[in-house]
């Protein structure tokens, strides 16, 4: 993978500039509630704006349905980037349209602009490659040059992240070199005990990782929604809490595999539970109880990891070398549920291992409940990027940076 410093070494002066960023960023209404991914590109943005680039920004921002959507704007995105920057921001309303193609050809050198939410064109994320590759050729038409740095979308095959680079010189942006390393690490020559922590709301979405890490990991902590689903496995009732039926035969297999290599596969011993869903919004206060894990009422559910969970979770972090945590443990965002969250990121705060905590939810959790980012040994952009890259899967978006 060429990286911005060959490319800065053969000279940007004038060039145009395309860097695929990750500004997903969570919103209430215009306002960015976590500004942890714009932060995370800025390095690449700055250092090619100081090598004389045009630099256009372009990401998506949620899941709009190909066509524009102003709750899915970027322009509050663009704006706070300006701010970061401490420079004008170019904003364009449209991707690849009249307003995209004004605004990079007023670029001068060394300034940035943003282009408007890449999802609002349906060749973005069309499983047609053909109808892929148009969208790309029209993004190309934009730029010279390609950087990639959107490290949280390189598990997706869509056009600004796979088809785009192959189109124009190309290199991998400081954020996605950062993330690599850091994913290598919990890869190759990992320090034991290396611990991973899983929670977050579907088993589902975690059945690969954690077919892959039953292969790697020492000790598996599980909390959040996905418990139930193994409680249930494990023959226990679960009341109303989140449940996927469907998955309980995988969750046996995968309790039955981690006896069978020795993985210690933990599971929340008490919950707090509540017969009504809290208010996220008002945060009005919740009076949920704790509950043993085998005596979750049949008309309630469990909202956050208990106490005594949270205690025996800390301990098996103690000793860790190695520490990967995705996905809360609770309904963090409301602060009765946000004990099991705080736990966690407390106990890898407090840990001298080395600590990923991978994207997302549990990336947002730890910056909105107020711990200090640096007390972490990364805080990964990428949720799913990263879950998958641990699943040993081969991403478009790194994929399409190789040669
Ligand atoms: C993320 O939030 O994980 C990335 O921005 C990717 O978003 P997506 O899941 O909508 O593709």
């Amino acid at each position: 993978m060429k990286t911005i410093d060959e490319l800065i070494g053969e000279g940007l002066t004038g060039k145009r500039v395309f860097v695929r960023a990750d500004l997903n960023v969570p919103l209430d209404g215009a306002v960015i509630t976590d500004d942890g991914r714009i932060r995370a590109v800025l390095p690449t943005i700055k250092r090619l704006a100081e090598a004389g680039a045009k630099v256009i920004v372009a990401s998506h921002l949620g899941r709009p349905k190909g066509a524009p959507d102003p709750a899915f704007s970027l322009a509050p995105a663009a704006d706070r980037l300006g701010e970061l920057l401490g420079a004008p921001v170019a904003f364009a309303t449209d991707t690849v349209g009249e307003s995209a193609r004004a605004t990079v050809a007023a670029l001068a050198d060394g300034r940035v602009a943003v282009l408007e939410n890449l999802r609002f064109n349906a060749g973005e994320t069309a499983k047609d490659d053909a109808e892929r590759a148009a969208f790309a050729d029209e993004l190309a038409a934009l730029a010279d040059v390609y950087v990639g740095d959107g490290f949280g979308a390189v598990h997706r095959k869509h056009a600004s992240v796979y088809d785009l680079p192959a189109r124009l010189p190309h290199a991998a942006g400081g954020l996605i070199a950062t993330e690599v390393g850091v994913l290598k690490k919990l890869t190759e020559d990992v320090k034991r005990p290396y611990v991973v922590v899983l929670g977050g709301a579907k088993v589902s979405d975690k059945l690969g990782v954690i077919d892959h890490l039953l292969e790697k990991a020492d000790r598996i902590l599980v909390g959040g929604g996905m418990a139930y689903t193994f409680l249930k496995a494990q023959g226990h009732e679960v009341g109303i809490s989140l449940l996927q039926e469907d998955q309980i035969p995988a969750c046996q297999e995968y309790l039955a595999r981690a006896k069978e290599r020795g993985v210690e596969f933990l599971l929340p011993v008490d919950v707090l539970v509540s017969a009504e869903f809290p208010d996220l919004k008002t945060k009005a206060p919740a009076n949920p109880s704790v509950v043993a894990t085998d005596a979750i009422p049949a008309d309630q559910e469990g909202l956050d990891i208990g106490p005594k969970t949270r205690e025996l979770y800390a301990g098996r972090l103690a000793d860790a070398a190695t520490v990967f945590w995705n996905g809360p443990m609770g309904v963090f965002e409301h602060p009765t549920y946000a004990e099991g969250t705080k736990a966690i990121a407390q106990a890898l705060t407090d840990s001298p291992a080395f600590t990923v905590v991978g994207g997302g939810d549990s990336a947002a959790a730890v910056r909105i409940l107020g711990f200090d980012e640096n007390a972490f040994g990364h805080i990964s952009t990428g949720g799913g990027a990263s879950l998958e890259y641990l699943e040993g899967k081969t991403l478009p978006g790194l994929a399409a940076l190789e040669d």
